[in-house]
């Protein structure tokens, strides 16, 4: 089921009926061009909001002191990866969609950001490179049993694997999602909604619980928190063996 200017997560759950992690089905994706001004840039960034962003402080608060390099893995248009450059040194974005490289390289940092045009489950990284991988609202894009273990594959001992992630509900009309709803028309009231112009992909193939049992396989120790706004997170620590 598609919408074509769906917005990820703005819907409640009605799709609890889909098959139990089903491959990522392509004629879902949705390429999303609006927000991008005549220019090819968007404007006004400073004060944007959308369920991802929202979840951005909960990304950078989790950088490991001393972390040297950082990759965004899906990182659309850049903002994640321009805010990380306050806090890390050496940042690469990566992302297969050429239009979102292009409106990232364009408002880049300075030569700090490195940013990808490229597919993350094949790009060549060399392996344990990042002591810190970050991946908002893309794991579902992708075949997620590889992309984790890719992550894990590319992270230092002791770095630190940040997912903010979108899945659906396991219930359709669950009391969660109807705080959702409110709460998201009053984010909106207040900040409004910037729409991100990176292709997107509802209904997203796990449930919460699926992407939990999922991680819990591939990243021992890994710490699943559900969020209010159709989002959930993973944190992860690769131990220092
Ligand atoms: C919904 S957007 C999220 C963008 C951004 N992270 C944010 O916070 O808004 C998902 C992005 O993941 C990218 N993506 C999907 N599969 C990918 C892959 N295998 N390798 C790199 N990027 C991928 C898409 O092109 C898209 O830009």
């Amino acid at each position: 089921m598609t919408a074509g200017r769906y917005r990820e997560g703005w819907l409640p759950d009605k799709f609890s009926g889909v098959a139990s992690c089903p491959a990522v089905n392509l004629s879902r994706v949705r390429p999303r061009r609006a927000g991008v001004a005549a220019s090819g840039c968007v404007s006004g960034q400073d004060r944007r909001w959308n369920h991802n962003i929202h979840y951005y402080p909960l990304v950078l608060a989790a950088v490991p002191p001393g972390c040297q390099r950082v990759l965004d893995v899906g990182c659309g248009e850049g903002m994640l990866a321009r805010q990380l450059a306050h806090r890390v040194p050496s940042v690469v974005g990566i992302d297969q969609d050429t239009v979102s490289i292009e409106l990232a390289r364009r408002q880049g940092s300075g030569g700090q950001i490195e940013f990808v045009r490229g597919d993350f489950l094949t790009h060549p990284f060399p392996p344990a490179s990042f002591g810190l991988i970050t991946c908002v609202a893309a794991l579902h894009h992708m075949d997620a049993a590889a992309a984790l273990a890719r992550m894990s594959q590319l992270l230092a001992s002791g770095g630190t694997l940040v997912i903010v992630g979108v899945a659906r509900s396991r219930l359709p009309g669950l009391p969660w999602d109807a705080a959702a709803v409110i709460a998201n028309l009053g984010h909106r009231v207040t900040k409004g909604y910037w729409q991100h112009p990176s292709p997107a992909i509802w209904p997203p193939p796990h449930t919460c619980r699926q992407i939990r049992a999922l991680a819990g396989e591939t990243l021992p120790g890994v710490r699943y928190r559900r969020h209010l706004l159709w989002r959930y997170s993973l944190v992860w620590v690769k131990s220092a063996s």
